[in-house]
């Protein structure tokens, strides 16, 4: 394997200052992000999610951010998942943004909540149908499963029960996540690993954020 110890960069794109700093984070965030997409980097809309289960066992995998608005960050998936397990128990996430051609990341920490269910079926009918049929062929989703052939034989037999022209109704199984963020880490990298960091803590239900800066 190439030798790793020998590949870096430095980063040297931009600095990020107090003063540069929406006192809002959610605004702070949608700035990034619409710089982002607007720089044409690849689904920088992914983000990685943590969970943890009942045990402390944590994991972590990549979803799509489905909207960022003041009631929280969302994301869709199946309840019945590792991850849906994982938040039954232990509603809590953290999630990452890794936009490396910015030299930017961003952390979001806060309690899970599902999206309610007519808010999800209107998401699942805005879906491409042959992303709705799979939804309902990819479950339980995170099971073991004997080979492809079982997956794509309930494809098959879901484009049967379903055919074109006929609504695919969005299973029960299946819904958004919100996560309501408390707090927030805005990671911009410097020169000589001497990055900027700033993070928002909500000073409680309906009040402000404190920002500080954090050691690199
Ligand atoms: C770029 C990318 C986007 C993804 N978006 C989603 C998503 O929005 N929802 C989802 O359930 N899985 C998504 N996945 C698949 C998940 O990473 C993961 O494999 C799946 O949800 C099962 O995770 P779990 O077993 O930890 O629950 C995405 C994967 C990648 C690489």
């Amino acid at each position: 394997m190439t030798d790793l110890t020998g590949l870096r960069l430095s980063y040297t794109r931009a600095e990020l200052r107090r003063a540069d700093l929406n006192p809002d984070p959610l605004a702070q965030f949608q700035g990034w992000l619409d710089e982002a997409i607007g720089a044409g980097l690849r689904e920088p809309y992914a983000l990685s999610l943590a969970t943890a289960d009942a045990e402390g066992r944590p994991s972590v995998r990549t979803v799509l951010l489905r909207g960022a608005e003041e009631r929280g960050l969302t994301f869709y998936t199946n309840y019945d998942s590792h991850k849906g397990r994982d938040l039954g128990v232990n509603p809590r996430a953290e999630v990452l943004f890794h936009w490396p051609e910015h030299e930017r990341q961003v952390r979001a920490y806060g309690p899970v909540e599902r999206v309610p269910e007519e808010e999800s079926a209107a998401y699942f009918r805005a879906r491409p149908r042959q992303s709705q049929l799979a939804a309902h062929a990819s479950d339980p989703q995170s099971a073991p499963i004997q080979d492809r052939g079982v997956l794509e034989a309930k494809f098959a037999e879901l484009q049967a029960r379903y055919p074109e022209g006929t609504p695919v109704p969005k299973p029960d199984f299946w819904g958004g996540y919100r996560v309501r963020v408390q707090e927030w880490e805005f990671w911009q990298g410097r020169r000589n690993r001497m990055h900027d960091r700033f993070r928002y803590v909500r000073e409680g239900e309906g009040e402000g954020w404190r920002i500080e800066r954090l050691m690199p």
